[in-house]
């Protein structure tokens, strides 16, 4: 349940008002899902039953349209986010590979947070940096020329 005097649900409740004034309100409802999980970090069942609540919408219509769109994420994310990139500079270079090194070590696939919630696994398409290709990006730091081997060591070290 949110807190009444959580800062963040007072901002999103300021924001569907907003929403409520412009012309077709049903229409500001990704705004409003963007910014919950802007506030929240994700879209909690809590935050989604708010919007439902304030906007008169129902709760089955937010949930189809967070689960539609990808970008919305329905869990906790972890303390760090790795992207790999799939992109074709990254592809042809061998980023199957280190995403399945990845994927072992850390037990999680695209989407997924690791059970020790350090880690969220997200998919890239070209992080802007092919000419380092393979390429990963952990939180905001790009690590590129990597083999398995040094990617999964990269990942330990933010285990420290
Ligand atoms: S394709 Fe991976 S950085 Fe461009």
């Amino acid at each position: 349940m949110i807190a009444e005097d959580d800062k963040r649900i007072v901002e999103l409740r300021t924001f569907m008002q907003e929403a409520k004034t412009k012309d077709h309100p049903d229409s500001q409802l990704i705004s409003i899902l963007h910014k919950a999980q802007e506030l929240y970090g994700y879209l909690s069942q809590e935050a989604m039953t708010e919007v439902a609540k304030e906007m008169n919408i129902p709760t089955a219509h937010i949930w189809g349209v967070a689960t539609f769109y990808h970008y919305f994420n329905l869990k906790p994310k972890g303390k760090h986010s790795i992207s790999v990139c799939l992109g074709t500079a990254c592809y042809v270079k061998g980023a199957e590979e280190i995403l399945n090194s990845i994927r072992e070590e850390l037990n999680i696939d695209f989407g997924q947070t690791s059970s020790d919630n350090l880690f969220t696994l997200q998919e890239a398409r070209c992080l802007g940096a092919c000419g380092l290709a393979p390429v990963i990006m952990i939180d905001d730091k790009i690590y590129g020329s990597l083999t398995p081997k040094k990617a999964l060591e990269i990942i330990k070290s933010y285990k420290k």
